[in-house]
Parts: structure tokens; C-alpha cells; sequence
């Protein structure tokens, strides 16, 4: 073996976030600098030598690269074999599909999500563990704790790498196989949704779909389930081709970034659903004709409903959400006589809960719903969901949902997004927040009595892992919340999160317009925060 060890001298800003370590592609660029992360990786992960890992990402630029780099780094680190998704393709929910399914030891994704891509875009890596789950944080604490004395990584020779073809090839002593990225996906899929139940839907009357792929990873996922194995229309996709920067688009299902999707959902000949995925298909977005789902709402109608699914007819035993999301799936969970958990923002949260089987189904605001299935949140698993709901219910999703409310009552909810602010504002925003939480509680603001203001923490009732500072919590005695947070997966200066929710179980009241509903707790979040002092802005970046 001709492995060589290349010295180098560590990187200081390789601390994982939210959702892995994202990065400007021109920081990965940096020489040694993915290297060195995936190196630390390496160092931190037990039982490497002989294992089996699975690769692949969203397609975006520098993927191909990072793939080159990383399987001369696996051989010389002892890795035994690696999956690779054909052409280095693998949306996030099918690795952790496919760890789960091959017993493999874990997964690397490379994928900076919902973030733009191409040269002046970003990047992203990730570590995913044995369950297919993202590395939890005393994981990704040890390997930024490694990144900060590596001092040398290993690896094998440079050769020709041939990922576009499935079959096989060596590195030194490491296979790596190539499959095919989309078909055990697919078959998983059909064992959890009544696949011919969809396909009456779609191929019989007048019902029409408009799946939006943002030019992303879901693209040929979407061809091969939607089309292939459902029989959708050939115009029931939309940006189906990924590419490398995402058309310049910014690849993130919302209303703000799909504006395409939402003009066609908004027409009097529009079609009955419309969906969207993210950058490395794990996000979700649902739409009706003229009628948007919110994300902590679509979780509650799942929650309120999946006994009539397939995958889930025996029930569910449990439900959570990030602490953000609204509580609308809450109230299901009472009904239900279910656990509910409120967790931290991120998905790795949700892991030893599933693992557990505490809980099937988990979602949080940010479009992403999931469930035990694989250890992801998954958004051609939400999207499928929600036909299969509308193949049984035979109804329009405006109707299913509105019925939801009037059994439930509705939590008005948006969330307001401050973007690239100055880091050193952000934080003191945040710590004068975190000042004010003291005395805030028992004080009214328009008319309404402050029952909570802390920064919430939150303890693993599986491992007894503790966590804190995850968010400002101001909730008051009628159950509205405002929570303020930063962003942990920005890569330009700080992203503040307002999150604003406001319970109505008035059925007469389910029809207002949600800014102007929530506008007096939108004005107290501004009052509380001094956001536009702080950040110098009038108004947020982005509305959700
Ligand atoms: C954001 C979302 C969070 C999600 C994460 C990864 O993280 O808010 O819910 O888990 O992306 O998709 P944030 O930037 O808020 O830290
Ligand atoms: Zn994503």
C-alpha cells in the first residue's frame, strides 16, 4: 500500500451546527481543509477499520470532488467498502435509507441543503451513525474537539474514479460499489403507502399534481415514483433536472423560494396538490389550489390520520416536535392519549426517541416531517403521505385541513427570518433576551399574561444528554409563543428566527389573514427585541 500522511495544521472553524459543518464551496476549496474534517470524522468514529459506509450528496458543485477526496481518505483509514449513490447522487432520507437497510456502520452526506448552490455558493458535510441517524452532539463535539489537533490525515494515491456507472471498483483494499441511487428508495416507499390507492388518484378523473424538484437531488426520485411507478402526467414535475447550482435558485420548499410552484397552485385551473422539496430532499412543502399547509400543521393532520396509512394502521406511539414548531400537533397527541415531545431545533434530536420507539412521526416548522422509517426527516415520504391521505379521503387538501381546525382548533403561525446580521448585534439581541427572561414572567403585554420566558433546555429522556440555550421562549397564559433563535446553519454573518404562534379554536375565526392575526404579537416580538434596533432592519428577510 502506498498511503501517504499528508502534515497539516488544523482549521479552527470546523464545529458542526444545526445540520454538520456548512461552509462556503470556496472555504472546502481551501487545500486539506475537507480533508482535515473528514479526517477528524475518521478519528472520532469507532469500529471504522472493516466497515462499511455509505456516500453520496445533493448533486451540488463540488460534489464530485468532495467524493473523489474522501474515498482516497476511507481506504487509507481502513474503511473495507463503500456505497456510493451512481454519479455521487443520494438525497439525504435514501442514505439513511440505505445505512439502515445494509447494516452499514454509517454515512457520509454531502449537502449544504436548503442553502444556494455552485462556486460562490455553499457546501456542506455531514456524519450520519448506524441507525442512519445525524451524528448526535457528543459526537460532532469530539469530532470539532479532533479538528482542532489533527495534525496529519491519510490518504490513498490519486487514480481515476469512475462513479457513473453502477458496478464496482478498488481503492487500495477498499470496494467501493456503485448503485443506483433512487431504487431502494422507491421499493421502501411502496411498502409504507398504498401505492395503488395513489395511482387511481393520479391516473383516474381530473385530480393533478405539480411536484416542484428546485432543479435538486428529488428530481430523479421524482421521475421514477411519481412517473414511473404512479403513472403522474409528464407536466407533474417541475425543475426536475438537478443541477449543480440549482439553477441559481435558492433550493428551499417555502413560499418565498418556490414563487413558481405557488403563482401555479394560485389559479382558478391550477392543479388539486402541489409540493416541493429541498436541495438534498429531505424538506417538504404541500400545497392545495389556493391554499397553504404549514409544516407544524401538516405534522398534526399526519398525527390525526395515520392510522389510515399503510406503514402506520397498527397507530402511532408517539409524536414530537422541535420546540419552535406549533403546538397544533400537540393537541392531537392529547386526543390520541399519546406522548407528545417538545425537543431542541434539528432532527438529531428526534434520533433516540425514534431509536426508542417513543415516537412514530416527528416534524419541525421548518418543512420537515418524518417518522421512524428511516432516522431523517424525508420529503418525498411527506409528499406521498399526503396523496395517499387524498387518495382515502377523496377530498381537497383546503377541506382536510380546515376540518383538522374546526375538530382542533388552529394555531395561527409564522415565522420571521432577520438574515446575514451582524454576529456580534445577533448575540447581544440575544443575551439582553436572555436577560429579560428573568423578570418578564407575570408581566401582561396587550392584555395577555407572560406564564414563560426562559431559554429553553432540554434534557434526552433516553441518554440523559442535556442541552441548553436553544431558543428564547416568551409564552403566554392564552398559549401564544414567541421564540426567538439563531440560525445554526448560516454561513453569512447571523440569521435571527422570530417564531410566532397563536392558538384559535373559534371556527368562525379560521379564516383570517395569519400576518394580520398575529400582528400585535409581531409588534411585541419587535418591542421585546429591539430586533430593528439590534439588526437595522424594518422589516424580516423572509416570512414563512
Ligand atoms: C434550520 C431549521 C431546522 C432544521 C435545520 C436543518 O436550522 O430551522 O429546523 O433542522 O435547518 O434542515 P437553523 O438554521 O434554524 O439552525
Ligand atoms: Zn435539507
Amino acid at each position: 500500500m502506498s498511503i501517504e500522511t499528508i502534515k497539516i495544521v488544523p482549521f479552527d472553524d470546523q464545529r458542526p451546527g444545526t445540520s454538520g459543518l456548512r461552509k462556503s464551496v470556496k472555504r472546502f476549496q481551501i487545500p486539506h481543509y475537507l480533508a482535515a474534517f473528514v479526517q477528524s470524522i475518521f478519528n472520532t468514529v469507532e469500529d471504522l477499520q472493516g466497515a462499511t459506509l455509505v456516500l453520496g450528496g445533493d448533486g451540488r458543485f463540488y460534489n464530485r470532488e468532495a467524493i473523489k477526496i474522501i474515498l482516497r481518505i476511507a481506504a487509507a483509514n481502513g474503511v473495507k467498502k463503500i456505497l456510493l449513490g451512481q454519479s455521487g447522487i443520494l438525497s439525504t432520507p435514501a442514505v439513511s435509507h440505505l445505512i439502515r437497510k445494509y447494516y452499514a456502520l454509517g454515512g457520509i452526506i454531502l449537502s449544504a441543503s436548503h442553502n444556494p448552490g455552485g462556486p460562490e455558493g455553499d457546501f456542506g458535510i455531514k456524519f450520519n451513525t448506524t441507525q442512519g441517524e445525524p451524528a448526535p452532539e457528543h459526537i460532532t463535539e469530539r469530532i470539532y474537539q479532533n479538528s482542532r489537533i489533527i495534525d496529519h490525515y491519510k490518504i490513498a494515491p490519486l487514480q481515476a474514479i469512475a462513479m457513473d456507472k453502477i458496478g464496482e471498483f478498488s481503492i487500495e483494499n477498499m470496494q467501493v460499489e456503485i448503485i443506483d441511487s433512487v431504487s431502494d428508495y422507491a421499493d421502501y416507499m411502496e411498502t409504507l403507502f398504498d401505492f395503488t390507492a395513489i395511482r387511481n388518484l393520479l391516473t383516474q378523473g381530473d385530480f393533478k399534481m405539480l411536484f416542484d424538484a428546485m432543479n435538486a437531488v428529488t428530481g430523479p426520485y421524482a421521475k421514477e415514483i411519481f412517473q414511473n411507478r404512479l403513472g403522474a402526467a409528464r407536466n407533474a414535475l417541475m425543475r426536475q433536472h438537478p443541477l449543480a447550482n440549482f439553477g441559481g435558485c435558492h433550493p428551499d420548499p417555502n413560499q418565498a423560494h418556490a414563487k413558481e410552484l405557488m403563482q401555479r397552485l394560485y389559479s382558478p385551473t391550477g392543479p388539486n396538490f402541489g409540493a416541493a422539496s429541498d436541495g438534498d430532499g429531505d424538506r417538504n412543502m404541500i400545497l392545495g389550489n389556493y391554499f397553504f399547509v404549514t409544516p407544524s400543521d401538516s405534522l398534526a393532520i399526519m398525527a390525526a390520520n395515520a392510522s389510515l396509512i399503510l406503514g402506520y394502521r397498527e397507530g402511532i406511539k408517539g409524536v414530537a416536535r422541535s420546540m419552535p414548531t406549533s403546538q397544533a400537533v400537540d393537541r392531537v397527541a392529547e386526543q390520541l392519549n399519546i406522548a407528545c415531545y417538545e425537543t431542541p431545533t434539528g432532527w438529531k434530536f428526534f434520533a433516540n426517541l425514534l431509536d426508542d420507539q417513543r415516537i412514530s412521526l416527528c416534524g419541525e416548522e421548518s418543512f420537515g416531517t418524518g417518522s421512524d422509517h428511516i432516522r431523517e426527516k424525508d420529503g418525498l415520504w411527506a409528499i406521498l403521505f399526503w396523496l395517499n391521505l387524498l387518495a382515502i379521503k377523496q377530498d381537497s387538501v383546503e377541506n382536510i385541513v380546515r376540518a383538522h381546525w374546526a375538530k382542533y382548533g388552529r394555531n395561527y403561525y409564522t415565522r420571521h427570518d432577520y438574515e446575514n446580521i451582524n454576529s456580534d448585534a445577533a448575540n447581544e439581541l440575544m443575551q439582553a433576551l436572555r436577560e429579560k427572561t428573568h423578570y418578564l414572567v407575570g408581566h401582561r403585554l396587550s392584555g395577555q399574561k407572560i406564564v414563560t420566558a426562559d431559554d429553553f433546555s432540554y434534557r434526552d429522556s433516553v441518554d440523559d444528554s442535556y442541552t441548553e440555550q436553544q431558543g428564547i421562549r416568551i409564552i403566554f397564559e392564552n398559549d401564544s409563543r414567541i421564540i426567538f433563535r439563531l440560525s445554526g446553519t448560516g454561513t453569512k454573518g447571523a440569521t435571527l428566527r422570530v417564531y410566532i404562534e397563536r392558538y384559535e379554536a373559534n371556527v368562525q375565526k379560521h379564516d383570517l389573514d395569519t400576518q394580520k392575526t398575529l400582528k400585535t404579537l409581531i409588534a411585541i416580538a419587535n418591542v421585546i427585541a429591539k430586533i430593528s434596533e439590534y439588526t437595522g432592519k424594518k422589516r424580516a428577510d423572509v416570512i414563512t
